[in-house]
């Protein structure tokens, strides 16, 4: 994929002192400094999407629910040493919330990675989006945890809340100036319904479902300004939760289950800006407004983004690599970016396909060929597309992945 020639990913050094820079950074009340790779040299990521917490909270079944996907996050947290925790998006299920206790589920979910001194870092989803919950108001419940990394960098009306990057340093960066090894991006793509606003009939009031253009300019600038600062174009991932019309049409022209392995069977996937039309109208009249083209358009310009991780069609599990111009598209990708779905590992949102997470296992080695491993580990323990997003992906044949489902006696389906 992306050959530009690095100067080196090794950290210009003005002390020979091998210190992290996490114990420099943390404070006596704050124990987490900056993400840094591991001593060896890697850094894991563990992405747990479409949670949906909170379903059905006045029967049985639904806190049942919860209970099974706090089993599944503890079990996978036992299989797996990740570095970082994404949750991307649809963490609760905000339709069925309460404006007094909607966002408590974020106690739930976190559980299992404050007990294991795990920090975490979130996107929003469109259900994390209803009438009584929002972006802002999952955030500042996630902010009674210093584990929680999730921050707003980009302010307005339509930008959304989980629109941030994090740098990942190198394990024994020192100086301030060090050159991020990694970058890791988070994007809104919102949707759902604006919080505590109903229109003239009473209705819930429908929000944009798509990663919107100020995020986008913020994006391309806050790069380039990377890019500048530290001389180098520094390999990244991006995480957010609906995925773009690039993911449809390559769905479209076929995904192979050797080539792109992973359960095929939310077809035709839903992307975003589906549902709206292209002069803004989501009265139901139009399938898809392409608001998420300028998007698409950095996504695929970027350069050193090595692939982009969407949740939201929970029967999705493949990565594919977009590497040329497409059907119906206008946009032609610079870099070859992947793009991939991760694992529905919660038990509300509908869907029986096994619970589980996809893995991210980024490897300095690698990092420098801009190539990062992959795979999901499910909630029956197995790994299923361990794959190497590198510059042969779509070409190497894999195992396909079975499409199993899950069984729970207890789940009262
Ligand atoms: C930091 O790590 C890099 C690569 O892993 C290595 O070349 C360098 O010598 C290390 N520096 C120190 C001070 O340990
Ligand atoms: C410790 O770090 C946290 C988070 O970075 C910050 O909000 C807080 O002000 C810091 N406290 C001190 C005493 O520096
Ligand atoms: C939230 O409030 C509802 C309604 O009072 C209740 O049924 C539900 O159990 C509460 N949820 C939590 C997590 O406290
Ligand atoms: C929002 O919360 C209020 C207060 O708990 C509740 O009465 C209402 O049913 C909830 N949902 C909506 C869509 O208003
Ligand atoms: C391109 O658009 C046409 C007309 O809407 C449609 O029939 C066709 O399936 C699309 N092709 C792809 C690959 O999406
Ligand atoms: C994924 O495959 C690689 C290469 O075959 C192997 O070394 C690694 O152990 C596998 N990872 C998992 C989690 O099974
Ligand atoms: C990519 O990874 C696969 C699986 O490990 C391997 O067979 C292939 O040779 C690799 N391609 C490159 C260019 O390294
Ligand atoms: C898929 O299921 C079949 C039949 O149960 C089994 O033989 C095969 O090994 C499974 N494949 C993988 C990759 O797990």
């Amino acid at each position: 994929m992306f050959l530009a020639a690095l100067a080196t990913l090794a950290c210009a050094l003005s002390t020979l002192e091998a210190r992290p820079l996490a114990k420099k950074f943390a404070n006596s009340t704050n124990p987490f400094g900056p993400l840094t790779l591991k001593s060896d040299g890697t850094f894991q990521i563990s992405i747990f999407e479409d949670l949906h917490f909170g379903e059905n909270a006045w029967d049985q079944w639904g806190p049942q629910q919860d209970i099974n996907s706090v089993k599944v996050i503890n079990e996978i947290l036992d299989a797996e040493s990740p570095g970082l925790v994404v949750l991307n998006g649809d963490l609760i299920t905000g339709e069925n919330g309460f404006l007094e206790n909607s966002t408590s589920y974020v106690d739930q979910i976190v559980g299992p990675l404050v007990d294991r001194g795990l920090t975490w870092a979130s996107t929003y989803g469109n259900h994390d989006y209803d009438f009584n919950i929002s972006g802002s108001t999952i955030l500042a419940r996630e902010k009674k945890w210093y584990n929680s990394r999730t921050t707003q960098m980009v302010f307005g009306e339509d930008a959304g809340v989980s629109n941030y990057y994090l740098p990942v340093f190198d394990s024994n960066c020192t100086d301030e100036a060090c050159a991020p090894g990694l970058i890791l991006w988070f994007f809104d793509s919102k949707g759902g319904f604006r919080y505590q606003q109903k229109d003239e009939s009473g209705e819930r009031v429908g929000q944009p479902n798509w990663v919107d253009f100020t995020v986008v300019e913020w994006f391309l600038q806050t790069n380039a300004e990377l890019v500048n600062k530290y001389n180098k174009v520094t390999p990244s991932l991006a995480f957010v939760h609906i995925p773009t019309f690039a993911s449809y049409v390559l769905q479209e022209g076929g995904v192979n289950p050797n080539t792109e392995p992973g359960i095929n069977a939310d077809l035709p996937l839903a992307p975003q800006a589906q549902g709206w039309c292209a002069d803004g109208r989501n009265d139901g009249s139009c399938d898809y407004g392409g608001q998420d083209t300028p998007f698409m358009q950095a996504v695929s310009e970027v350069p050193g983004l090595m692939a982009v991780f969407s949740g939201h069609d929970h029967g999705n599990t493949w990565c594919y690599k977009w590497d040329r111009l497409l059907p119906n598209m206008t946009v032609a990708p610079h870099n070859d970016v992947n793009l991939c779905f991760s694992q529905h590992s919660g038990y509300g949102g509908y869907g029986n396909w096994e619970r589980g997470a996809r893995q991210v296992l980024a490897t300095k080695s690698k990092l420098e060929n801009f190539e990062v491993d992959t795979w999901i580990r499910l909630e029956s323990g197995s790994v299923v597309g361990n794959v190497s997003l590198n510059g042969t992906y779509g070409s190497d044949r894999y195992p396909a992945t079975n499409d199993t489902e899950t069984y729970c006696p207890t789940c009262d389906y």
